[in-house]
């Protein structure tokens, strides 16, 4: 059994950890790049919100399917999350704006509709599948790629207030996968290689969004990223498919065959 559990927090948060001052580092960039930076932050909050819509999906499908109390719990606290989340990217733009700002317009969701599901349930679950264990164990990618890249405290502060949430989003979706029962594994492993691809190439098209690298201040280059995901499918993605008992030979092929998304 998978532990959704090893930080003991699933009370949740209502606020994050606060920011540190950071006027001295703020003051010293380049203006063009702190607008710049502050436009991603920006961006990511409205990111952040439409994630919530996400996980709001995600909640229910894990009631309707009469998943454990467990991890329906934490998935009605990711709603919580995320929408903090959304607030403390808002204050990242603002403070490198260096003024109060409008919070970005919702996005439109981007509910797949997974057609050729055999029925309601194997669509929920495609759902939890698809947004824990693949879009959350990438935002894991993504968060400590840009941690490591940089040396800004605010960067980091930020970062490492979004990621300690974000892998408690993504073993949601592991544990979920270990209570597929055996029966429904074949069909699930037939799904894999089709939402991995759905999952990866939309981090590629909002990764390759940054014209520029900003590293240094928390934001990696496109580059950097792909390299990032593509480690994370070949090193977690086939390893825990494979440990929760699904077939994992297709996305293998898919894998060595240089992961192509189009
Ligand atoms: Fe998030
Ligand atoms: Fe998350």
């Amino acid at each position: 059994m998978i532990s959704v559990s090893p930080s003991g927090r699933w009370g949740g948060r209502v606020t994050s950890r606060p920011l540190p001052d950071a006027r001295d580092e703020l003051d010293a960039i380049d203006p063009v790049v702190r607008e710049r930076l502050a436009d991603i932050w920006w961006t990511q909050s409205a990111t952040e919100l439409r994630v919530a819509t996400s996980f709001a999906v995600v909640h229910r499908s894990l009631r309707e399917l009469g998943a454990e109390a467990s991890l329906v719990a934490l998935a009605e606290r990711a709603i919580d999350d995320e929408h903090r989340h959304a607030a403390l990217c808002l204050e990242m733009a603002t403070r490198l704006y260096g003024h109060d700002v409008e919070p970005p317009p919702l996005l439109p969701t981007r509910q797949p509709h997974h057609r050729e599901a055999l029925d309601e349930d194997e669509r929920r679950a495609l759902y939890v599948i698809g947004q824990c264990a693949l879009n959350e164990t990438f935002a894991n990618a993504y968060l400590s790629t840009a941690y490591g890249a940089t040396k800004s405290p605010l960067a980091r502060a930020a970062i490492n207030e979004l990621m300690r949430d974000e892998i408690d989003h993504s073993r949601l979706g592991w544990a979920f996968l270990a209570t597929i029962p055996a029966s429904k594994r074949a069909r699930i492993s037939d799904w894999l290689v089709p939402l991995t691809i759905t999952n990866l190439r939309e981090w590629h098209e909002s990764a390759t969004t940054h014209t520029y690298s900003y590293e240094s201040h928390g934001i990696p280059s496109a580059d950097a990223v792909r390299e990032a995901l593509g480690e994370v499918v070949r090193t977690v993605l086939i390893p825990g498919f494979a440990h929760v008992g699904l077939d994992v030979r297709a996305l293998e092929l898919w894998s060595r065959a240089g992961m192509p998304t189009r």
